[in-house]
């Protein structure tokens, strides 16, 4: 039984959901699955954009059948060779030994890396078009999102885009196809946030240059490896990753992100959000001890200001704080506004070493002074919080 479904007249979507899926890249979870999407174009020659991950090959290969419906496959274009898209590479061509492979030549090199055998291919480089009767495809490279060697693919026929990791979104696709067929932006655009900040966040430029090079297009339909297709309110996403590759937070407001062993960071933490919510500043608080990491980055792109609060740990950061820290500045994020709240009972220095840390991110503004808090919040400490609780609300009402 196949399970696919029509782009357009001839161009099918075959790809599958997975929903069992822990990590997505080992790291990220995906409570709601997760989509591998791969499109079949029935032209005078035949194509396949992209395969699947391995997880759903026995899918994704019925539907590629379904798809031609006899026929056979002419071309299979490679956009990006991460396997999550490419692992049932060899699988395809198998199927179907007559196919070329279409790629650019950085990712044959990584076709044979991983497969240790090669393929036969048509290497193409940023505007070559392949012509497969009515459909001419032109290649655009778009190195970094988000691997180096990735080109997405522009159909002058239909306008459509395929994407490749662009415009993607965490979430399985349960049977819709279009983002019109959901409500994306209630349903979807946190974790299409979460999935843009995590996968791609850290190239901001290499995006803006992507949607740069694109924007020449007539762009009518967007085909992403991941998520779901656009073919009405294109600009509303395009929009969100132009204001996403630029760093700008989306909302003035507060990230807390506190790691409390027994409690007393928390209650300093607390105190704060309810300092903030008093003063008409919305917030949002993280326990890094319960919110994976992929959900406060996601939070920290959204917002203005970050608050990090963190009980000394072994002489330094608390474990799951010094984590995140370090995976934010990993991520590139910029131009924040910060806070640092430390706990320690005998010899606080959390707060300091958190400084370290960030002080490698770009255009990051401490607020205030750090507060020390010494085993549980006092009166003293808590006229603290109030008073952070005042210069960031000042900050944000300038
Ligand atoms: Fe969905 Fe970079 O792979």
């Amino acid at each position: 039984m196949n399970c696919t479904r029509k782009v357009s007249d001839d161009i099918v979507w075959v790809g599958a959901d997975s929903r069992r899926l822990a990590l997505f890249e080992a790291v990220y979870s995906v409570p709601r699955g997760i989509s591998y999407n791969s499109y079949v174009i029935l032209d005078s020659h035949t194509a396949l954009i992209d395969t699947a991950d391995r997880a759903v090959t026995d899918r994704f290969l019925e539907n590629i059948a379904h798809a031609l419906g006899g026929r056979t496959l002419d071309y299979l274009v490679v956009q990006h060779m991460e396997p999550d898209h490419s692992a049932t590479l060899f699988d395809v061509l198998g199927k179907y030994p007559e196919c070329t492979v279409v790629c650019n030549s950085k990712t044959l090199d990584m076709i044979c890396a991983f497969n240790h055998k090669e393929p036969r291919a048509l290497i193409v480089k940023e505007g070559d078009v392949l012509d497969l009767g009515s459909h001419k495809l032109s290649f655009v490279s778009a190195p970094m999102v988000h691997w180096p060697e990735v080109m997405v693919t522009y159909d002058n026929t239909t306008g459509t885009l395929f994407s490749a990791d662009a415009f993607g979104t965490f979430g399985a696709l349960n049977g819709a196809l279009f983002a019109d067929e959901i409500d994306f932006d209630r349903d979807y655009l946190d974790e299409a946030r979460r999935y843009y900040c995590n996968i791609v966040g850290k190239y901001g430029k290499q995006v803006e240059s992507l949607l740069d090079k694109v924007s020449r297009f007539d762009i009518k339909m967007i085909c992403p490896l991941h998520g779901f297709v656009w073919r009405e309110n294109i600009d509303y996403y395009v929009n969100k990753y132009m204001h996403w590759a630029t760093y700008k937070p989306e909302k003035n407001g507060v990230v807390i992100a506190y790691g409390s062993i027994y409690g007393n960071t928390e209650n300093a933490a607390n105190a704060l959000a309810c300092a903030l919510f008093e003063r008409g500043v919305e917030c949002v608080m993280h326990d890094v001890s319960v919110s994976e990491a992929s959900y406060i980055i996601a939070d920290a792109f959204k917002y203005s200001h970050l608050v990090f609060a963190s009980a000394t740990y072994n002489g330094g950061v608390f474990v799951n704080m010094e984590n995140l820290l370090h995976d934010i500045v990993a991520h590139g994020l910029k131009d924040r506004s910060v806070a640092l709240i430390e706990n320690g009972s005998w010899a606080p220095t959390a707060a300091n070493k958190m400084r370290e840390i960030i002080a490698r991110l770009q255009g990051v503004i401490e607020v205030s002074d750090k507060i020390t808090v010494r085993s549980s919040l006092s009166d003293e400490g808590a006229c603290e919080i109030t008073r952070l609780a005042d210069a960031i609300s000042n900050t944000i009402k300038k």
